[in-house]
């Protein structure tokens, strides 16, 4: 089952990290205590922290990730003074981009019964007119924060079947978007779809995008393949210039006291960030396209493991609307001192702990696992 993001859990989340970030980065469902999220770190700018993501120059390797806080120009615009390397934009959704055609074919067709002569005048308006809907107002944020921001804005598209959808690609570009973040949320609920047909799926949809822009195209995606490793490389072959690590997948729950489904949605916890961590340790050096993790950012630590794994950039969504979208800044700082405090560079720091080019993957987890399930049994055997 596929769950979107609902506008009123968007909205929510907006309206609490707009509090917060009035608040003074502080108040409630936070996993760090006040005093660690407010504290200062005081550091001196001379740490270079220049990144190349997706062929692009971003300051420093933290990016706002597509969540609440990328919705307006305004809150954007605060991203960017907060000290964020690039942001990418909430989702323009496939069903979203179907919706309004399908409304645009409806309400083209009730015209052309009451107005069939002067509708055959002026087809384009009566379309264009309708179309001024979501994807209009999405493209018009997107065109005002571009033009309003010195970093790099992402757009983003979320679909996850082939058609006219991936279209809205080119006029993200032509809007301003530095690149597009394509991401793919396909749940293969057919049970007869093969795993290849899967694959092969993410791979005409990423081409139906690279056809019609000229920008980088990153895409985000689900680990869940049989070799992940063999789709991260397709789509790198495909043209991808980023894999994003992961789309969150939104397993519903079930209330047992009404006995329903329902899909909470919820802030994700730190332990996310192990899964995207273990597959861009694995794939750095092996594939050309940028790397880019997302999931369970909390701490600068977090973002520190992300690099050293091999990740070129590090995204966070959750702790920005925990904490306020201020807390970049933490984040950045924190990055800086880590690097200061240990003598490093980021170019020496990122990769470091990479599955070794030399080494087979396969075993190098294989043997990662053995060892960690010896060590839980001697920790909790009797
Ligand atoms: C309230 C909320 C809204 C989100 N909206 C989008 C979205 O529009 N498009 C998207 O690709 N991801 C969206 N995400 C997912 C985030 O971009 C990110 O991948 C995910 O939350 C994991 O990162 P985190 O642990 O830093 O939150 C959203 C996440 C949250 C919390």
């Amino acid at each position: 089952m596929s769950i979107n993001y609902g506008s009123d859990a968007l909205a929510a989340a907006a309206a609490s990290a707009a509090a917060k970030s009035v608040a003074g980065n502080a108040t409630t469902d936070q996993l760090m205590a006040p005093r660690d999220v407010n504290a200062q770190v005081t550091v001196p700018n001379a740490t270079d922290l220049s990144t190349d993501y997706l062929g692009l120059k971003l300051r420093n390797p933290v990016v706002a990730s597509a969540g609440p806080l990328a919705q307006t120009v305004d809150s954007i615009k605060t991203l960017e003074t907060s000290g964020v390397g690039a942001v990418v934009m909430h989702s323009l959704f496939e069903e979203q981009l179907r919706y309004e055609s399908e409304q645009i074919v409806k309400q083209t067709e009730e015209q052309s019964e009451s107005f069939a002569e002067a509708l055959s005048y002026f087809p384009v308006t009566a379309i264009s007119s309708v179309g001024a809907t979501l994807s209009s107002q999405y493209l018009k944020v997107l065109e005002d924060a571009a033009k309003a921001l010195e970093i790099p804005l992402i757009g983003s598209l979320n679909g996850a079947n082939n058609g006219t959808w991936t279209r809205e690609a080119r006029r993200m570009q032509d809007a301003g978007a530095s690149a597009i973040e394509l991401n793919i949320y396909l749940v293969p609920g057919d049970t007869e779809m093969t795993g290849r047909e899967v694959e092969e799926r993410h791979v005409e949809i990423l081409r139906a995008v690279k056809d019609v822009v000229s920008i980088p195209v990153a895409v985000k995606l689900s680990p869940y393949f049989s070799n992940f490793g063999e789709m991260a490389t397709s789509l790198c072959e495909a043209g991808a210039d980023g894999l994003v690590m992961f789309n969150r997948f939104l397993q519903p729950d079930i209330d047992v006291n009404k006995r329903e489904v329902v899909s909470g949605f919820e802030l994700s916890q730190p332990d996310i960030g192990r899964l995207p961590r273990t597959w861009a340790a694995v794939l750095r050096g092996k594939v050309k396209s940028s790397l880019a993790l997302s999931g369970g950012v909390e701490t600068r630590d977090d973002i520190v493991k992300g690099l050293l794994a091999g990740a070129d950039v590090v995204m966070t969504t959750s702790a920005l609307v925990r904490h306020g979208a201020g807390y970049a800044a933490r984040l950045v700082d924190g990055v800086r001192d880590y690097l200061r405090r240990s003598d490093m560079t980021l170019d020496q720091l990122r990769g470091l702990l990479a599955v070794p080019a030399d080494a087979s993957a396969s075993e190098y987890e294989r043997s990662g696992y053995v060892s960690a399930i010896e060590k839980a049994k001697r920790r909790y055997g009797v």
